[in-house]
């Protein structure tokens, strides 16, 4: 539930750098600012899923962002390993075998399945280029539907989303939001952003947060700032 997770956990640190040596040295530089942190793809393909045991060993908390999708036996086969290493999170993509899959694999261990409906980079063109008769919140909602009645742990979705998801699932899933900026901060690529404490307001659990952290001149003023912003929404 919400209201058990640690203020301080709610602030998840993508690191999304190229290789181990700037991982670690962003580790470093973050110490006790930072509990929680991502690897995604490119970290993971640069040897990076070797500092999922090191930061677990450490007490910190890993979101393993794989988007996973392949037949029920491998992903189950495949999320069984990631769930050995100690990860906290992982992603798959909202498809029910696939979820299933997922669930299956992570029985027993502490790893949490994310689902993540619709991609935030397509619309409703892209949904009708790729075969889908749903536009995106049709879409978004039925995902979300199915990611709850197969036993999936939360689910990823935009700030803008995180209200009407809510309603779909209410508290039950662990909702996690990327596209997050402090005011001031450059967005970047992201179209739809929010501010931590709108997005913790509209319903998130956990936010990811990337450049506005590990591009800031002081990632570890930037984490906290952060967190202070985490720690007013929820008015503690
Ligand atoms: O640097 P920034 O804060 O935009 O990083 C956001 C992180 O969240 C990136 O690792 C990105 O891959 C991830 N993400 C996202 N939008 C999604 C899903 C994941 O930005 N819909």
């Amino acid at each position: 539930m919400a209201s058990q997770i640690a203020p301080r956990d709610r602030l998840i640190v993508a690191l999304d750098l190229p290789g181990v040596g700037e991982a670690e040295a962003m580790i470093d530089r973050l110490g006790d600012s930072v509990s929680f942190y991502k690897i995604g793809y490119q970290l993971a393909f640069a040897g990076g899923l070797a500092l999922v045991p090191k930061l677990a060993a450490g007490g910190k908390k890993v979101f393993v962002d794989l988007k996973l999708h392949d037949i029920g036996n491998t992903v189950a086969r495949g999320v069984e390993s990631i769930a050995k290493s100690g990860a906290t999170f992982l992603t798959v993509h909202a498809y029910p075998q696939t979820m299933k899959a997922a669930v299956e694999g992570r029985t027993g261990s502490a790893l949490r399945i994310l689902a993540v409906t619709v991609l935030t980079s397509y619309d409703e063109a892209d949904l009708s280029a790729a075969g889908y008769r749903l536009g995106v919140s049709e879409l978004v909602e039925m995902r979300a539907r199915q990611a709850q009645s197969l036993g999936v742990d939360g689910l990823v979705c935009s700030a803008e989303e995180a209200a009407a998801l809510r309603r779909v699932v209410g508290h039950q899933l662990a909702l996690v939001t990327p596209g997050i900026r402090p005011a001031g901060a450059a967005t970047g690529d992201q179209k739809r952003v929010m501010t931590p404490a709108r997005a913790i307001a509209a319903g998130s659990d956990y936010l990811v947060v990337g450049r506005p952290v590990v591009g800031a001149p002081d990632p570890k003023a930037a984490a906290e700032a952060i967190h202070a912003e985490i720690a007013e929404a929820l008015g503690q």
